[in-house]
C-alpha cells in the first residue's frame, strides 16, 4: 500500500522564475496544477474561483505577482489589480475550497532605513508601488485565511529562468567592456531553488501561519554579487575574459522606483522552526552557474 501524498498543490504564476523552480524542485507524492498567467490571471476572480473550484487544491502557493518595480511606477494601477487585489481573489477563493496560502513577498516591504536584518514582525514601510501593493497583499491574505495564511518574504532572487542579476550581468560582461554595479545597496542573493524547496518545506507543515523571512545566507551589495559571478563564471568557462567592474552609488543609477538601501531579511526564526540546510548565497551562485555552464555545454 502506498502512502497518502502530502496533499494537492496549485501553483499561480506558474512560468515565472519561482513558479518553474517550484515544479522543477516537487517533492514525492504531491498532485501539483500549475497555472501560468495565461491559464489563470489572479485579476479575474471569476476565474479564480471556477479553477480552485474545479482543482480543490489543499494548499495554494501564490507566485503570481507584477514583478517590474520600476514600471510598477507608472503602471501603478496594473500592480495594485495583479498583487493587491489578485492575493485577495486567490485569499478568497482558498478560504471557499479549505486551502491554505503560501503567498510569496519580498523584502521590498522595508524601506531599508534601519541598517540591521529585518525581522518578521518589524514595521514595513514601502518606498514604492511595488513594495506598497505586495503590503497590501500580505495584509489581504492574513484577513481573509488567517491562520491559514504563510506569508514567506524573500529577496535578490536568480535563477537559470526569465529576467534576472545573474542572467543580467553575464550578458551585460559578455556584451561591455566594463559594468558598473551599484554598491551602496545591500541585501541577500537568493537561489530559486533554494526558496523552492523551503516552499515546499512549508507547505508541508500545515501548522505554520504568519510570516517567516527566507533568503540564502548572508548579505552582499549588488556590486559584490556582480564580482563574485564573474569571479566564479570565469572559474567554469562560462565567461571568456573579465571585464572591470566599477562600483557605483544609487545616485549614477537612477532608477523610477526608489529600493531599500539595507533590507537583509533576519532568518533565524525560519531556520529554527523548518531547520533544514542553510547554504551561504555564494555557494548558491556557484552550484546554480555550474548547472547554468552544464546546461550550455
Ligand atoms: N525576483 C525577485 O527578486 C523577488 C524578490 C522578492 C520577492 N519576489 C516575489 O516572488 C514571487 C515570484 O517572483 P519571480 O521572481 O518568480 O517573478 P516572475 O519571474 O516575474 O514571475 C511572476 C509570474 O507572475 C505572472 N503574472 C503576472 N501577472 C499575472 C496575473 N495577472 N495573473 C497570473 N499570473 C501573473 C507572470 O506572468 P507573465 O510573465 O506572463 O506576466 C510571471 O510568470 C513574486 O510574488 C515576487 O513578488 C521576487
Amino acid at each position: 500500500m502506498t502512502a497518502p501524498p502530502p496533499g494537492r498543490a496549485l501553483i499561480t504564476g506558474a512560468g515565472g522564475q519561482v513558479g518553474l523552480t517550484l515544479q522543477e524542485r516537487m517533492p514525492d507524492g504531491w498532485a501539483v496544477t500549475a497555472c501560468r498567467a495565461d491559464e489563470l490571471d489572479v485579476t479575474q476572480a471569476d476565474r479564480v474561483r471556477a479553477v480552485l473550484r474545479r482543482e480543490r487544491p489543499t494548499v495554494v502557493i501564490h507566485t503570481a505577482a507584477y514583478t517590474a518595480v520600476d514600471a510598477a511606477e507608472a503602471s501603478a494601477e496594473r500592480a495594485e489589480a495583479v498583487n493587491a487585489l489578485g492575493t485577495a481573489h486567490v485569499a478568497e477563493a482558498a478560504r471557499e475550497v479549505g486551502a491554505r496560502l503560501l503567498h510569496v513577498s519580498t523584502d521590498f516591504v522595508f524601506d531599508g532605513a534601519s541598517g540591521r536584518p529585518y525581522a518578521p514582525d518589524d514595521r514595513p514601510n514601502p518606498l514604492g508601488v511595488y513594495g506598497r501593493t505586495k503590503l497590501v497583499a500580505e495584509q489581504e491574505a492574513a484577513r481573509i485565511l488567517g491562520d491559514r495564511a504563510l506569508i514567506v518574504r524573500t529577496a535578490w532572487v536568480y535563477s537559470r529562468h526569465g529576467r534576472n542579476f545573474v542572467l543580467t550581468m553575464l550578458r551585460l560582461m559578455r556584451e561591455r567592456d566594463e559594468v558598473g554595479v551599484v554598491s551602496d545597496q545591500i541585501g541577500t542573493p537568493t537561489w530559486a531553488r533554494s526558496l523552492a524547496d523551503t516552499l515546499w518545506t512549508a507547505a508541508g507543515r500545515p501548522e505554520l501561519h504568519g510570516v517567516l523571512h527566507w533568503t540564502d545566507a548572508g548579505a552582499a551589495s549588488w556590486y559584490d554579487f556582480a564580482v563574485a559571478v564573474q569571479e566564479e563564471a570565469l572559474a567554469i568557462g562560462l565567461l571568456d575574459r573579465p571585464v572591470p567592474i566599477r562600483p557605483i552609488r544609487t545616485e549614477e543609477y537612477p532608477t523610477a522606483a526608489r529600493r531599500p538601501a539595507h533590507s537583509v531579511l533576519d532568518k533565524s526564526s525560519t531556520w529554527a522552526t523548518l531547520g533544514g540546510p542553510v547554504r551561504h548565497w555564494r555557494q548558491s551562485l556557484r552550484l546554480m552557474l555550474r548547472e547554468l555552464a552544464v546546461g550550455r555545454a
